[in-house]
């Protein structure tokens, strides 16, 4: 795994506009945080009233009957019907726990986990949620634990590593293992060129006897909570998985813990230079508005609501 530099490092080019965002942590972030019962009881009702997520985030025959028209939630004007064949793919029933869990970490793939040590505290939680299928092995243990019980996979990975698909399944099926039988959250809806390489992530699991369980995200529930976020303020853009996931954990679980949440280029008390990831350097897409989101991120942990993690466990 890359290392970063140690001691104390300054603020690169690129991270200008890190000095105020640093400010912002000096000023808002504890680490003797607590939580307050009231902001998260409030801000839980507002989701669920206007999302909810616990029904409605992952795709299932409940919510979307045969006929039903799926409308992708980033090219809005193409819809499709939900055949029997499709049907059969969906979950029975939505897949989180009726009653709420404990406390979940959600783990983003930032490069502030390197050399965090905070395996072991992410691990300990009842639910851990993941992005992207990053890498957990070789030594990446330590920083972000090994436990998944939810991880989402962007399809752009499915066609860059996996080469769409289209020929050899098996390394893509020995590339789960490590993820046990997890949910694995395809957002297959969202543009429609993404859908036909979704479903044959679905049909490769389900044909091979994996035990990781593929589920869609619902296109209605992302089109809600950009509308929810926005209300709330963000400027528009795609949501970034990582902040999805935060909103949805925010309904199912009690206590909400965030590792790796740090979209800037130095670390936030060292300075030292940071790759954007824990296992590699490749930038983040600019449709995303993650700086921007990290500040709600950061509004959330002062009022008690979620604890993100900044610094090493
Ligand atoms: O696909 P996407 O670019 O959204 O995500 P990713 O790079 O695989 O990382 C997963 C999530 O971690 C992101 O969606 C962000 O919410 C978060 N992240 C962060 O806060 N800071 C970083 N430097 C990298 C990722």
């Amino acid at each position: 795994p890359p290392r970063p530099k140690r001691g104390l490092g300054k603020l690169s080019d690129v991270c200008k506009g890190c000095r105020e965002v640093i400010d912002k942590v000096k000023e808002h972030y504890s680490q003797t945080w607590k939580k307050q019962e009231e902001n998260s009881l409030k801000f839980r009702s507002r989701l669920r009233r206007k999302c909810n997520g616990f029904d409605m985030a992952i795709i299932t025959q409940e919510n979307t009957p045969i006929g039903s028209e799926l409308v992708y939630d980033a090219n809005m004007w193409k819809k499709l019907k939900v055949t029997r064949e499709l049907f059969n793919m969906f979950a029975k029933e939505h897949p989180f726990e009726t009653k709420r869990l404990d406390t979940c970490a959600l783990v983003g793939n930032g490069g502030i986990l390197t050399d965090s040590r905070c395996g072991k505290s992410i691990d300990s939680a009842q639910f851990v949620m993941r992005c992207n299928l990053p890498p957990l092995k070789n030594g990446y243990e330590e920083y972000v634990g090994i436990k998944t019980d939810l991880v989402t996979a962007n399809p752009s990975i499915l066609m860059q590593k996996y080469g769409s698909l289209m020929n050899r399944r098996r390394p893509f099926v020995e590339s789960l293992q490590i993820y046990g039988n997890a949910l694995l959250v395809l957002p297959a809806f969202s543009y429609s060129f993404n859908t036909a390489v979704s479903l044959r992530a679905a049909y490769t699991i389900e044909d091979s006897n994996s035990p990781v369980r593929p589920v869609f995200f619902n296109p209605g529930y992302l089109q809600n909570l950009s509308v929810f976020w926005r209300n709330e303020g963000l400027k528009p853009g795609r949501l970034s998985t990582g902040f999805i996931m935060t909103s949805l954990a925010l309904e199912i679980c009690d206590n909400v813990e965030l590792y790796g949440f740090w979209p800037f280029g130095n670390h936030p008390y060292q300075l030292y230079p940071l790759s954007n990831h824990y296992y590699d350097d490749k930038k983040a897409t600019p449709v995303h508005a993650m700086p921007a989101e990290f500040n709600i991120l950061l509004q959330l942990h002062s009022e008690g609501v979620l604890k993100l993690h900044l610094g090493n466990c």
